[in-house]
Protein backbone atom coordinates (compact mmCIF):
# COMPACT_ATOMS: atom_id res chain seq x y z
CA UNK A 1 0.00 0.00 0.00
CA UNK A 2 1.54 3.60 -0.79
CA UNK A 3 0.36 5.23 2.01
CA UNK A 4 1.89 8.85 1.96
CA UNK A 5 -1.49 10.78 1.66
CA UNK A 6 -2.24 11.47 5.44
CA UNK A 7 0.54 13.50 7.60
CA UNK A 8 1.48 10.39 9.99
CA UNK A 9 5.51 8.97 9.71
CA UNK A 10 8.11 7.12 11.37
CA UNK A 11 11.42 9.14 10.46
CA UNK A 12 14.26 6.75 10.58
CA UNK A 13 17.33 8.34 10.58
CA UNK A 14 20.20 6.20 9.41
CA UNK A 15 22.48 8.45 10.70
CA UNK A 16 22.27 7.73 14.11
CA UNK A 17 21.87 4.29 12.76
CA UNK A 18 25.39 4.39 11.16
CA UNK A 19 26.80 6.15 14.61
CA UNK A 20 25.20 3.50 16.94
CA UNK A 21 26.94 1.12 14.76
CA UNK A 22 30.69 3.35 15.38
CA UNK A 23 30.31 3.30 18.91
CA UNK A 24 29.58 -0.32 19.47
CA UNK A 25 32.17 -1.40 17.18
CA UNK A 26 34.42 0.61 19.10
CA UNK A 27 33.63 -1.01 21.72
CA UNK A 28 34.05 -4.79 20.53
CA UNK A 29 37.21 -3.50 18.11
CA UNK A 30 37.92 -7.26 16.63
CA UNK A 31 34.20 -8.61 16.66
CA UNK A 32 32.49 -8.58 13.49
CA UNK A 33 28.69 -6.93 14.05
CA UNK A 34 25.83 -9.06 12.77
CA UNK A 35 22.94 -6.74 12.63
CA UNK A 36 19.68 -8.21 14.05
CA UNK A 37 16.99 -7.19 11.08
CA UNK A 38 14.24 -9.53 12.30
CA UNK A 39 10.93 -8.33 12.77
CA UNK A 40 11.55 -5.56 9.68
CA UNK A 41 14.48 -4.74 11.67
CA UNK A 42 12.25 -4.18 14.95
CA UNK A 43 9.85 -1.83 12.96
CA UNK A 44 12.62 0.50 11.28
CA UNK A 45 12.48 -1.27 7.47
CA UNK A 46 14.68 -4.23 7.00
CA UNK A 47 15.32 -3.63 3.55
CA UNK A 48 16.41 -0.01 4.00
CA UNK A 49 18.49 -1.03 7.13
CA UNK A 50 20.48 -3.65 5.44
CA UNK A 51 20.52 -1.72 2.09
CA UNK A 52 22.64 0.92 4.03
CA UNK A 53 24.69 -0.98 6.32
CA UNK A 54 25.42 -2.35 3.67
CA UNK A 55 27.16 0.82 2.54
CA UNK A 56 28.82 0.38 5.91
CA UNK A 57 30.73 -2.84 4.87
CA UNK A 58 28.41 -5.15 6.76
CA UNK A 59 27.58 -8.40 4.97
CA UNK A 60 25.71 -10.73 7.31
CA UNK A 61 22.43 -10.43 8.90
CA UNK A 62 20.34 -12.43 10.96
CA UNK A 63 17.09 -12.48 11.00
CA UNK A 64 14.01 -14.89 12.49
CA UNK A 65 12.09 -16.13 10.16
CA UNK A 66 12.49 -18.01 6.94
CA UNK A 67 9.83 -15.45 5.24
CA UNK A 68 11.93 -12.67 6.88
CA UNK A 69 15.44 -14.27 5.08
CA UNK A 70 13.56 -15.13 1.55
CA UNK A 71 12.71 -11.11 1.37
CA UNK A 72 16.03 -9.92 2.32
CA UNK A 73 17.09 -12.40 -0.66
CA UNK A 74 14.87 -11.49 -2.84
CA UNK A 75 16.14 -7.50 -3.06
CA UNK A 76 20.01 -8.76 -2.06
CA UNK A 77 21.63 -11.45 -3.62
CA UNK A 78 25.52 -11.01 -2.14
CA UNK A 79 24.63 -10.81 1.83
CA UNK A 80 24.93 -13.63 4.08
CA UNK A 81 21.99 -14.11 6.49
CA UNK A 82 21.46 -16.18 9.29
CA UNK A 83 17.99 -17.59 9.86
CA UNK A 84 17.30 -17.77 14.07
CA UNK A 85 14.65 -19.09 14.57
CA UNK A 86 13.34 -22.45 13.70
CA UNK A 87 12.48 -24.15 10.37
CA UNK A 88 10.88 -27.04 9.26
CA UNK A 89 12.84 -29.81 7.40
CA UNK A 90 10.36 -29.42 4.48
CA UNK A 91 12.00 -25.48 4.02
CA UNK A 92 15.46 -26.75 3.49
CA UNK A 93 15.11 -26.94 -0.24
CA UNK A 94 14.19 -23.16 0.27
CA UNK A 95 16.92 -22.51 2.49
CA UNK A 96 19.52 -24.40 0.33
CA UNK A 97 18.43 -22.92 -2.92
CA UNK A 98 18.71 -18.95 -1.29
CA UNK A 99 22.13 -19.88 0.18
CA UNK A 100 20.63 -18.98 3.53
CA UNK A 101 22.37 -19.96 6.95
CA UNK A 102 19.77 -22.37 8.81
CA UNK A 103 19.88 -22.64 12.61
CA UNK A 104 20.59 -26.11 13.66
CA UNK A 105 18.27 -25.58 17.08
CA UNK A 106 17.99 -29.38 17.98
CA UNK A 107 19.25 -32.88 17.69
CA UNK A 108 16.17 -34.10 15.61
CA UNK A 109 16.19 -30.95 12.99
CA UNK A 110 20.25 -31.49 12.52
CA UNK A 111 19.65 -35.87 11.71
CA UNK A 112 16.99 -33.89 9.24
CA UNK A 113 19.68 -31.67 7.54
CA UNK A 114 22.00 -34.59 7.27
CA UNK A 115 19.63 -36.78 5.49
CA UNK A 116 18.18 -33.98 3.52
CA UNK A 117 20.27 -33.92 -0.31
CA UNK A 118 20.38 -30.23 -0.38
CA UNK A 119 23.93 -28.06 0.35
CA UNK A 120 22.99 -26.27 3.50
CA UNK A 121 24.85 -23.49 5.26
CA UNK A 122 24.32 -23.94 9.33
CA UNK A 123 25.08 -22.60 12.88
CA UNK A 124 24.82 -24.73 15.30
CA UNK A 125 22.59 -23.21 18.48
CA UNK A 126 23.54 -24.66 22.19
CA UNK A 127 21.40 -24.10 24.75
CA UNK A 128 23.00 -22.71 28.08
CA UNK A 129 20.12 -22.29 30.20
CA UNK A 130 17.18 -20.02 28.43
CA UNK A 131 15.28 -23.21 27.75
CA UNK A 132 14.05 -21.53 23.91
CA UNK A 133 15.57 -22.79 21.16
CA UNK A 134 19.14 -25.12 20.76
CA UNK A 135 20.79 -28.22 21.94
CA UNK A 136 21.61 -29.10 25.77
CA UNK A 137 23.33 -32.60 25.75
CA UNK A 138 27.00 -32.62 25.24
CA UNK A 139 26.92 -35.90 23.78
CA UNK A 140 24.48 -35.08 20.97
CA UNK A 141 26.48 -31.69 20.45
CA UNK A 142 29.80 -33.59 19.79
CA UNK A 143 27.58 -36.34 17.78
CA UNK A 144 26.39 -33.87 15.56
CA UNK A 145 29.29 -31.69 15.30
CA UNK A 146 31.04 -34.50 13.62
CA UNK A 147 28.57 -35.83 12.07
CA UNK A 148 28.21 -32.77 10.44
CA UNK A 149 31.90 -31.96 9.54
CA UNK A 150 31.94 -35.29 8.04
CA UNK A 151 29.23 -34.29 5.79
CA UNK A 152 30.15 -32.84 2.40
CA UNK A 153 27.05 -31.18 1.81
CA UNK A 154 26.21 -29.37 4.87
CA UNK A 155 28.59 -27.02 6.12
CA UNK A 156 28.82 -26.03 9.55
CA UNK A 157 30.17 -22.52 9.55
CA UNK A 158 28.95 -21.31 13.04
CA UNK A 159 27.92 -22.09 16.51
CA UNK A 160 26.21 -19.69 19.00
CA UNK A 161 24.27 -19.71 22.31
CA UNK A 162 21.86 -16.64 23.94
CA UNK A 163 21.82 -14.83 26.88
CA UNK A 164 18.47 -14.92 29.34
CA UNK A 165 19.70 -12.43 31.30
CA UNK A 166 22.45 -10.39 29.93
CA UNK A 167 20.39 -6.92 30.89
CA UNK A 168 19.71 -7.54 34.58
CA UNK A 169 21.41 -10.97 36.15
CA UNK A 170 24.91 -10.85 35.61
CA UNK A 171 25.49 -13.98 37.69
CA UNK A 172 23.16 -16.07 34.94
CA UNK A 173 24.96 -14.67 32.52
CA UNK A 174 27.78 -15.99 33.45
CA UNK A 175 26.67 -19.67 34.15
CA UNK A 176 25.50 -19.49 30.66
CA UNK A 177 28.68 -18.38 29.29
CA UNK A 178 30.61 -20.98 31.31
CA UNK A 179 28.33 -23.53 29.88
CA UNK A 180 29.10 -22.74 26.74
CA UNK A 181 32.96 -22.41 26.93
CA UNK A 182 32.80 -25.97 28.80
CA UNK A 183 30.66 -27.55 25.47
CA UNK A 184 33.24 -25.28 23.14
CA UNK A 185 36.55 -26.75 24.67
CA UNK A 186 35.10 -30.43 24.46
CA UNK A 187 34.06 -30.03 20.72
CA UNK A 188 36.68 -32.37 18.42
CA UNK A 189 35.84 -29.48 15.63
CA UNK A 190 35.66 -25.93 16.26
CA UNK A 191 33.40 -24.02 13.65
CA UNK A 192 35.09 -20.91 12.77
CA UNK A 193 32.27 -18.22 13.75
CA UNK A 194 31.38 -18.17 17.51
CA UNK A 195 28.52 -15.67 18.80
CA UNK A 196 27.05 -15.16 22.34
CA UNK A 197 25.95 -11.64 22.83
CA UNK A 198 23.13 -9.60 22.36
CA UNK A 199 23.11 -5.75 22.91
CA UNK A 200 23.47 -5.85 26.65
CA UNK A 201 26.35 -8.07 26.46
CA UNK A 202 28.07 -6.16 23.89
CA UNK A 203 27.75 -3.34 25.58
CA UNK A 204 28.60 -4.53 29.01
CA UNK A 205 30.73 -7.72 28.38
CA UNK A 206 31.57 -8.77 24.78
CA UNK A 207 35.46 -6.89 25.07
CA UNK A 208 35.91 -9.21 27.74
CA UNK A 209 35.09 -12.25 25.79
CA UNK A 210 38.39 -13.91 23.69
CA UNK A 211 37.21 -17.15 22.22
CA UNK A 212 34.18 -15.36 20.29
CA UNK A 213 34.46 -13.97 16.47
CA UNK A 214 31.56 -11.95 16.09
CA UNK A 215 28.03 -10.24 17.88
CA UNK A 216 24.44 -10.19 17.58
CA UNK A 217 23.88 -6.37 17.43
CA UNK A 218 19.96 -5.99 18.03
CA UNK A 219 17.96 -3.45 19.67
CA UNK A 220 21.21 -0.91 20.47
CA UNK A 221 21.79 -0.65 16.54
CA UNK A 222 18.37 1.00 16.67
CA UNK A 223 19.51 3.39 19.53
CA UNK A 224 17.82 1.68 22.24
CA UNK A 225 18.45 -0.20 25.38
CA UNK A 226 17.78 -1.94 28.52
CA UNK A 227 20.52 -0.23 30.07
CA UNK A 228 19.93 2.54 32.00
CA UNK A 229 23.06 3.86 32.62
CA UNK A 230 24.03 3.53 28.81
CA UNK A 231 23.00 7.07 27.02
CA UNK A 232 25.63 7.40 24.20
CA UNK A 233 23.45 5.65 21.66
CA UNK A 234 21.15 7.88 19.51
CA UNK A 235 17.09 6.47 18.79
CA UNK A 236 16.71 5.86 15.37
CA UNK A 237 12.44 6.29 14.77
CA UNK A 238 10.96 9.11 15.56
CA UNK A 239 7.02 8.97 15.12
CA UNK A 240 5.52 11.79 14.20
CA UNK A 241 2.34 13.26 12.73
CA UNK A 242 0.41 16.54 12.27
CA UNK A 243 -2.91 17.50 13.64
CA UNK A 244 -5.35 17.87 11.09
CA UNK A 245 -8.73 19.52 12.78
CA UNK A 246 -8.74 21.84 15.96
CA UNK A 247 -11.90 22.04 18.16
CA UNK A 248 -12.95 24.25 20.49
CA UNK A 249 -14.34 23.11 23.40
CA UNK A 250 -16.97 24.38 25.76
CA UNK A 251 -16.66 23.80 29.68
CA UNK A 252 -18.46 20.23 29.77
CA UNK A 253 -18.38 19.23 26.34
CA UNK A 254 -16.71 15.73 25.83
CA UNK A 255 -14.14 14.04 23.34
CA UNK A 256 -14.24 10.60 21.55
CA UNK A 257 -15.84 7.04 21.83
CA UNK A 258 -17.29 6.86 25.24
CA UNK A 259 -17.19 10.48 26.19
CA UNK A 260 -14.39 10.01 28.18
CA UNK A 261 -13.30 13.05 28.66
CA UNK A 262 -15.01 15.89 29.21
CA UNK A 263 -13.54 19.67 29.31
CA UNK A 264 -13.43 21.24 32.70
CA UNK A 265 -12.64 24.78 31.42
CA UNK A 266 -12.61 26.34 27.22
CA UNK A 267 -10.09 23.76 25.72
CA UNK A 268 -8.47 23.73 22.68
CA UNK A 269 -8.07 20.10 21.00
CA UNK A 270 -5.98 19.19 18.30
CA UNK A 271 -7.41 15.88 16.36
CA UNK A 272 -4.27 13.91 15.00
CA UNK A 273 -4.43 10.97 12.02
CA UNK A 274 -3.03 8.73 14.20
CA UNK A 275 -4.54 5.08 16.47
CA UNK A 276 -4.41 1.94 17.01
CA UNK A 277 -3.73 0.64 14.01
CA UNK A 278 -0.93 2.52 13.49
CA UNK A 279 0.25 0.99 16.68
CA UNK A 280 -0.65 3.94 18.77
CA UNK A 281 -2.14 1.27 21.46
CA UNK A 282 -5.49 3.00 23.62
CA UNK A 283 -3.33 2.55 26.50
CA UNK A 284 -1.58 5.60 25.41
CA UNK A 285 -3.73 8.11 26.60
CA UNK A 286 -2.88 7.95 29.90
CA UNK A 287 0.66 9.85 28.46
CA UNK A 288 1.59 12.92 26.26
CA UNK A 289 2.83 14.03 22.86
CA UNK A 290 5.48 16.42 22.28
CA UNK A 291 5.22 19.60 20.32
CA UNK A 292 7.65 22.15 19.82
CA UNK A 293 9.65 20.71 22.91
CA UNK A 294 6.39 20.59 25.42
CA UNK A 295 4.21 18.24 26.12
CA UNK A 296 0.72 17.72 25.77
CA UNK A 297 -1.56 15.32 26.88
CA UNK A 298 -4.05 12.88 25.17
CA UNK A 299 -7.44 12.97 26.15
CA UNK A 300 -10.70 10.87 25.37
CA UNK A 301 -10.36 7.55 23.96
CA UNK A 302 -7.81 6.83 21.23
CA UNK A 303 -9.63 5.53 17.90
CA UNK A 304 -8.36 3.24 15.43
CA UNK A 305 -7.60 6.05 13.12
CA UNK A 306 -7.32 9.18 15.07
CA UNK A 307 -6.79 10.50 19.13
CA UNK A 308 -6.84 13.66 20.66
CA UNK A 309 -4.72 16.21 22.43
CA UNK A 310 -5.32 19.06 24.14
CA UNK A 311 -3.02 22.09 23.23
CA UNK A 312 -2.75 25.77 23.35
CA UNK A 313 -2.85 28.97 21.08
CA UNK A 314 0.58 28.37 19.85
CA UNK A 315 0.31 25.34 18.24
CA UNK A 316 -0.34 25.41 14.33
CA UNK A 317 -0.86 22.64 11.78
CA UNK A 318 2.21 22.87 10.60
CA UNK A 319 3.84 21.77 13.99
CA UNK A 320 5.17 18.21 14.13
CA UNK A 321 3.10 16.33 16.93
CA UNK A 322 6.03 13.66 18.31
CA UNK A 323 4.26 10.34 19.63
CA UNK A 324 7.55 8.96 20.25
CA UNK A 325 11.02 9.19 19.74
CA UNK A 326 11.26 12.64 20.79
CA UNK A 327 13.41 14.61 23.31
CA UNK A 328 11.04 14.36 25.92
CA UNK A 329 8.61 11.62 24.78
CA UNK A 330 11.55 9.22 24.17
CA UNK A 331 10.92 5.73 23.16
CA UNK A 332 11.93 4.89 27.06
CA UNK A 333 9.13 7.08 28.22
CA UNK A 334 6.71 5.42 26.20
CA UNK A 335 7.46 1.82 27.08
CA UNK A 336 7.88 3.18 31.07
CA UNK A 337 4.06 4.41 30.30
CA UNK A 338 3.07 0.72 28.61
CA UNK A 339 4.51 -1.36 31.23
CA UNK A 340 6.92 -3.09 28.72
CA UNK A 341 10.21 -2.75 27.12
CA UNK A 342 11.04 -0.42 23.80
CA UNK A 343 11.32 -3.38 21.75
CA UNK A 344 7.96 -3.44 21.67
CA UNK A 345 7.75 -0.40 21.34
CA UNK A 346 8.97 0.21 17.90
CA UNK A 347 7.67 -2.99 16.46
CA UNK A 348 4.20 -2.01 17.54
CA UNK A 349 4.40 0.42 14.64
CA UNK A 350 2.00 -1.16 12.39
CA UNK A 351 3.07 -1.54 8.28
CA UNK A 352 0.34 1.24 7.52
CA UNK A 353 2.88 3.98 8.76
CA UNK A 354 5.16 5.32 6.21
CA UNK A 355 8.94 5.15 7.02
CA UNK A 356 10.86 7.97 5.79
CA UNK A 357 14.34 8.22 5.83
CA UNK A 358 16.84 10.61 6.19
CA UNK A 359 20.57 10.37 6.40
CA UNK A 360 20.65 7.95 3.43
CA UNK A 361 22.82 9.61 1.02
CA UNK A 362 25.46 11.37 3.22
C1 LIG B 1 18.87 -15.28 19.08
C2 LIG B 1 18.89 -13.79 19.19
N1 LIG B 1 20.06 -13.16 19.06
C3 LIG B 1 20.16 -11.82 19.15
C4 LIG B 1 19.05 -11.04 19.39
C5 LIG B 1 19.20 -9.55 19.51
O1 LIG B 1 18.93 -9.14 20.81
P1 LIG B 1 18.99 -7.60 21.19
O2 LIG B 1 17.89 -6.95 20.44
O3 LIG B 1 18.77 -7.59 22.65
O4 LIG B 1 20.32 -7.10 20.77
C6 LIG B 1 17.81 -11.65 19.53
C7 LIG B 1 16.63 -10.85 19.81
O5 LIG B 1 15.69 -11.19 20.43
C8 LIG B 1 17.73 -13.07 19.43
O6 LIG B 1 16.56 -13.71 19.56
Amino acid sequence: MLNNYRPTWAEINLNNLRDNLKIINKSVSNKEIIPVVKADAYGHGALEVVSYLMTQNISLFAVSLLEEALELRNSFKNIDILVLGAIDSKQLEQASINNLIITIYSYDFGLEVLRSSYPLRTHLKIDTGMNRLGLKSLSEINELVTSLHEDSKVKLEGIYTHFATSDDNEMFMYRQLDKFKSILIKLKEKPKIIHVSNSSAILKYENTFDFTTHARLGISLYGLSLEKNIDVLKPVMTLKTKIVQFKRLEPGECVGYGITYTATKKERIGVIPIGYADGLIRKNNIGHVEINGNIYPFVGRICMDYAFVEVDEDITYDDEVIIMGGNIVTIDKVAERLETIPYEIVCQVSKRVPRKYIGKDE
